[in-house]
Order: C-alpha cells, then structure tokens, then sequence
C-alpha cells in the first residue's frame, strides 16, 4: 500500500504517491523576485504555464530567452542542429566546477578529441567490468552502517556522497587519493555549497573579471583536489614508465595511454588532470543525490519497496556478473527516481544563428532552456506527471516514452558520457543496500528539493535503519582493481 505525506503544496493524485515539490507559481516571475528566488532555490523559479506549454518565451533578465519542453522542439536543439546551439557560459561555470579544459566545459575540436578519447571508456563493456568495485564500495558502505547498531538514524545523503566517491575512487585512481576519502567528501561539499549558488552577477551577465565571493572562497578548495590528484598522477606515471606491468587496470591508466584513434593526438596533461577532476564532479554529487532521493521515496511506498525486496533478495544471490541487468524493478525505480528529481536540473544552450522552433523565432544570442525537471513533470508528456510510479520505466511502457521527454543524462552529441555508469552504480548500491535494511525517514523531518547545481534534499536525509539479511551476498566480494576482476 502506498503512504502519503503531507508537504503541504501538491495534493496527492488518487492513488500514486506524489513527493515533495514547489508548487509552480501562479505567473512568472518578476525580475526581482526572480532573482531573489533563483539565489534561494532555483526549482522554486517555475511557473504554472512553464508545465503546460510547449515552449515559452521570455521571462529572464538577460536577453532573450526561450524555456522549450515540446519533444520535437529539444531534438532540434539538442541533436538535428545541435551546430547551432553552444553550452552557454552560465550553466559551464556552474557544471563544470572551473575546469575548462575537462569534457565538460571544452568546446569544438577540443570537446571532439576528448570525447573520442574518453567514449570507450565508459561504454557498456568497461562499465560491466566495473561491477565488482561498485558493489565492493557498496559491501563496505553497508558493513559500516551494520556496526552502527540496529535502529541508528543516519544522514543518508552525506553517507550516499561518501559511497559515490569511493566508486570513482575505485574505477578512476583505484590505488585511491593522497589523503583520506572523508577529507576530500568535506572538502567537496564546501565547494559545491559554494559554486553552486548562482550569483545574481551572472544572472545579469555581470563579466568574470568581477569578483564573486562565493568564487573567492572556492579558490582554495579546488587548489586542494588539484594538488590531490596530480599527486596520484604522478605516482602512476612513474609506475607506468618503470614497471608498467604493476600499474592498476582503471580509469586513470587508460587516460595516461589514451591516444585518439582516428588521429595520432595525445590528450594533453593539463585535460587529463582536468578530465579526472570533471569525472569527481559530475559524477559524485548526481549519483548520490539519485540514491538519496531513490531511498527517499522507497521509504514512502511500501509496495515498491516490497517489491524491490523481493527482487534483490532474489538476484544478489546469483553470479556476479550481469547482476544490474537482472535488477528490472531496482532501475525502474531509479530511473523514476530521476524523472522526479533529475540531478541536473536544467540544460541550456545559447543560439549562434537565427533559428525556428515550432513557429517561435530564435535570435543569434537567444537562451534556450530545456529543464528536465520542467519536462518530466510535463502536463502535455506524462499521466499524472507529479506521482511516484515506477511502473513507467517497465517493458512496453518504458519503451512508448519519447526519448525527448525524458532527459536525466541530456541528449545529443553532449549527452552524459557516465550515463551507463551512474545507472549500474545506482541500482547496484540501492539493491545491496535493500538486500542489508529496511529505512524509515526521521519523523518529522522536512524533506524538500533544493537545487544547489544538482538537485538534492535541503536539509540532508536523515534515516532510521534495520537490519533485514545478514548472510554473505556473492558477488560482493569484489577485489580492488575492477577491471581485473572480471578479465
Ligand atoms: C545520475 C547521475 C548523472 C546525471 C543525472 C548526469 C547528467 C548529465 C547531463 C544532463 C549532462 C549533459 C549536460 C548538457 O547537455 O548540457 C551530463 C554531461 C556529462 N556528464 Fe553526467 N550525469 C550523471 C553522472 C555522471 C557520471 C557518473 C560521470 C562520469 C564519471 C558523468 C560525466 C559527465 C560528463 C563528462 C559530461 C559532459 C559530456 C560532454 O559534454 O561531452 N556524469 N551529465
């Protein structure tokens, strides 16, 4: 049976559990509450006719700018002329945590090279080999909170950042940081907390040679990662030209030796650093939120939590390999997860020609937004947009969605390129968690969505466990070095 909480805002549609979420406002805007409100949380910005239409123009204090959420509409933008349509420099400074020579931020041959160096490292092959190192963090994460005592309450957020990060740990520099995990996750959350407030600067296209505060700060934090990560790679590199044979079979080798295949080129050394660096970044925060959100709303139904019980109880028992493919129901629940609450919330691009789309006119310069926050709760694309079913993401239902309705990883030649790998680490670690406990949210605690770069829960998540299994689960017992482990 389905529960319902009270938050207040939405009620809920008969039936379906519907999670916490702002509701839209009434009209638009104006740009001093906009500003004012995109400082506080940006998921609160949106307005009523913004889930209702396809595309809406306007509403911005900068320039002219269009908010797209009609399918055909994003495809054009993101995929058919995707050369007329640049990431625009708002959303790279705030994604990209300053790394401008990472994946994430180049642009033209740059991003080119990269991404054909980078793509076969995360295609499904080498992300199936991973499977031993996501479940082996995940055995660790839920072994830790076993000699925490039955019924201990814990920030399930902070404890899911620190799972996401020994994951990256474990596939990008398996031999691990300079200084301990812990250190860098706090190191990390400063950094996010603090480039992830947009400065109302930015909002007025105020040039980057002005000082934000919030940057100032930043400054330090991510000399630190820098200083961390290069000391790992010099350590490999020294390892790689005396005794190559010894150097671990992770991410960071395959950088090191990456050559572009289609040309003699080397990525240079300041991307590789660069590239490690938006690998933590875009994947740490984003997977964890995904699994904060996914036992969120585990703890809010009991028939999905039921039946994502039986299905682990089932499949972590078998062999290792091709387990996530096994896990139907676990995915289908992260992948509402994320329909709900996408990691990231909002894509934007700016124009650099004139362009039409569906009869709206774009200007050289406009801003096209295309939220996946926005779309995913579509009243014209989704039945009951606001309500918790994972059953959309099962067989034939999963296959009839648009795939331009449903946008958590972006679309197009810059889609996510740890799309497969942030899906299999996330329906892994939540099957090994629901495989050890069963969660119950602290009563009385506000839950509510807040988008500071990803989107996650104001306020953490702080969680009642219990035990459930405690026999040993195959499969888990994974050693460190992931693509080893499966040769
Ligand atoms: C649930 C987890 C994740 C979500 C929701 C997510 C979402 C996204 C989205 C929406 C984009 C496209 C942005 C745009 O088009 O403007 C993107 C790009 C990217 N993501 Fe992810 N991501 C996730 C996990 C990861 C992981 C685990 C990694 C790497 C380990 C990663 C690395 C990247 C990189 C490098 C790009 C830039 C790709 C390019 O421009 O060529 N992401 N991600």
């Amino acid at each position: 049976m389905l529960k319902f909480i009270e938050h207040g805002d939405r009620s809920p549609v008969q039936g379906a559990y519907c999670p916490p979420a702002p509701k839209p406002q009434p009209r638009p805007l104006q740009p001093l509450a906009l500003i004012r409100t995109l400082k506080r949380n940006p998921l609160e910005c949106w307005a009523a006719q913004h889930f209702e239409r396809p595309i809406v123009a306007g509403g911005l204090p900068i320039g002219h700018a269009l908010l797209v959420h009609e399918p055909g509409a994003i495809r054009h933008v993101l995929l058919d002329n995707a050369v007329n349509y640049r990431k625009d420099r708002l959303q790279r400074r705030v994604l990209s945590a300053g790394l401008n020579d990472g994946l994430l931020s180049a642009e033209g041959e740059q991003w080119r090279l990269q991404r054909r160096v980078l793509a076969p490292m995360f295609a499904r092959r080498t992300v199936m080999d991973f499977t031993p190192a996501m479940l082996a963090a995940a055995q660790a994460l839920v072994d830790r909170w076993s000699g925490l005592g039955d019924r201990a309450t814990i920030d399930v957020a902070a404890e899911l950042a620190r799972v996401t990060l020994e994951v990256l740990e474990r596939t990008i520099l398996s031999d691990g940081f300079g200084s301990d995990a812990e250190t860098i996750r706090i190191a990390m959350a400063t950094y996010f907390n603090t480039i992830g407030k947009i400065s109302p600067l930015d909002i007025l296209g105020v040039p980057d040679f002005v000082p934000r505060l919030g940057r100032l700060r930043v400054r330090s934090t991510l000399k630190f990662f820098e200083a961390e990560v290069d000391r790992v790679i010099s350590a490999r590199r020294r390892i790689l030209a005396e005794q190559p044979e010894r150097a671990p079979n992770d991410l960071l080798t395959h950088l090191l030796q990456a050559q572009d295949s289609e040309s003699d080129d080397h990525i240079k050394e300041s991307e590789v650093r660069s590239n490690i660096l938006t690998f933590i970044a875009a994947g740490h925060e984003t997977t964890a939120n995904t699994l904060s959100w996914a036992m969120f709303l585990l703890s809010q139904s009991d028939e999905w939590r039921e039946r994502v019980e039986a299905e682990v109880d089932r499949e972590l028992v078998g062999p290792a390999g091709g387990i996530a493919d096994r896990l139907v129901e676990t995915c289908a629940v992260i992948e509402e997860t994320i329909r709900l609450y996408p990691p990231i919330a909002a894509i934007s691009r700016v124009a650099l020609d004139g362009d039409d789309l569906n009869g709206e006119r774009v200007r050289p310069g406009s801003l096209i937004v295309i939220s996946p926050y926005v779309l995913h709760r579509h009243r014209l694309l989704w039945h009951r947009p606001d309500a918790f079913d994972p059953r959309r993401f099962l067989g034939n239902a999963r296959a009839a969605i648009d795939r331009f309705a449903y946008l958590p990883f972006g679309a197009g030649p810059r889609k996510c390129i740890g799309s497969t790998f942030a899906l299999q680490e996330a329906t892994l670690v939540l099957a090994v968690i629901v495989r050890r406990f069963r969660f119950e949210l602290k009563p009385g605690h506000p839950v509510w969505p807040m988008l500071r770069v990803t989107l996650r829960p104001a306020n953490g998540l702080p969680m009642t466990i219990r035990q459930r299994a405690t026999e040993p689960q195959p499969g888990l017992d994974a050693p460190r070095n992931p693509i080893d482990a499966s040769a």
